[in-house]
């Protein structure tokens, strides 16, 4: 009986120790040595390029959303297509994402620092939380130790990565399958608070939803027409440079640019926490920073697994 119980101690703990190897812990002091002053460079480095382009916080934060969506945080999304390897820069969702020149001038100045080092999927975490902090919003502490795949994925880019067109408890499952809970997703959603996008992507909530303010469909309309102009740009939210309430006030007011935007403002279950953010600020944001706290924590690569890459864009 004894050795009964043993041996079910035994079975019952190995999953645990199989799941802690398997999801070990990334830690905020990872790189207190070995890199010392990579905080203060990636946060110059991107005081610098956000000055040059002001917009380059929006799709910096939309990198690490669309990378850790993917295998996790690791910089699958920054890999090239080669001749004999595939990539993510290709699908669907990524076709209008930008800022990689950005990442590879960190990525350039901290192997000059702290060589072979720091992976480039802690350097886009970094970068995003720095780049959100100079629009104005919420900072916290970026946890590191991340490393860097061998591998991308195009197929779960574009099967995994949320769509504009998708509703509600679509976005709740894909958020859930990324172990982050619907007010998580509502919170992260936020960041579009910042940035721009095509109206191909927004072009049919203008023209056929009725959730929408008439005037504000209008607005639209003037640059987004029924058919061409697929790139032409609108804002987010009213403010697209301030990482301010602007877009959960414009939900509110029936002025989600996106029909996944408005889905969160439609009679569901996200509304009154919409409501809750549009007038919140201190709630807003230490939620924000929460979430993205737990969407940097996607199943990373730690320990000897993948690798630091020397160029963000190749496999060492
Ligand atoms: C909830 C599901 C989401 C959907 C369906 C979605 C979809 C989109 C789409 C369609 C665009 C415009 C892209 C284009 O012009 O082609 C966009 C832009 C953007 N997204 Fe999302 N997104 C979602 C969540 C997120 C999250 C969680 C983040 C980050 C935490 C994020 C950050 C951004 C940013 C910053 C931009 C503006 C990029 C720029 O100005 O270049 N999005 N998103």
């Amino acid at each position: 009986m004894a050795s009964l119980t043993h041996f079910c101690l035994i079975i019952s703990i190995i999953p645990s120790l199989l799941a802690s190897s398997a999801n070990a812990q990334l830690s905020t002091t990872f790189y207190a040595t070995s890199c010392p002053n990579l905080q203060t460079i990636v946060r110059n480095a991107m005081r610098q390029a956000s000055a040059r382009d002001s917009r380059l916080p929006a799709p910096i934060l939309r990198l690490f959303f669309h990378d850790c969506f993917v295998q996790g945080c690791d910089a699958s999304l920054l890999l090239d297509d080669t001749s004999s390897f595939t990539g993510e820069k290709t699908a669907i969702p990524n076709q209008s994402t930008r800022g990689y020149e950005a990442i590879d001038a960190i990525k350039t100045q901290v192997e000059a620092a702290c060589s072979a080092t720091v992976s480039c999927a802690d350097i886009l975490a970094l970068a995003t939380r720095d780049g959100v902090v100079l629009q104005g919003g919420p900072t916290w502490i970026v946890p590191l130790g991340r490393r860097d795949s061998r591998t991308a994925n195009l197929n779960a880019a574009n099967s995994q990565i949320p769509s504009p067109f998708a509703g509600l408890s679509t976005l709740i499952s894909q958020f859930a399958a990324k172990g982050l809970s619907a007010r998580d997703m509502t919170a992260l959603s936020g960041a579009h608070t910042l940035g721009f996008s095509r109206c191909l992507a927004f072009r049919t909530r203008i023209y056929n939803e009725t959730n929408i303010d008439p005037a504000f469909a209008r607005t639209r309309r003037a640059n987004c027409p029924a058919s061409g102009g697929d790139n032409n740009l609108a804002p987010l939210d009213g403010t697209p440079a301030g990482f301010d309430l602007n877009y959960y006030q414009s939900l509110v007011n029936r002025r989600g640019l996106l029909h996944s935007d408005q889905e969160l403002f439609n009679g569901g279950s996200q509304d009154a926490l919409v409501r809750t953010y549009s007038t919140n600020r201190a709630t807003f944001f230490s939620d924000f920073a929460a979430a993205m706290v737990k969407m940097g924590n996607i199943s990373p690569l730690t320990g000897t697994n993948g690798e630091i890459r020397r160029n963000c864009r190749v496999l060492n």
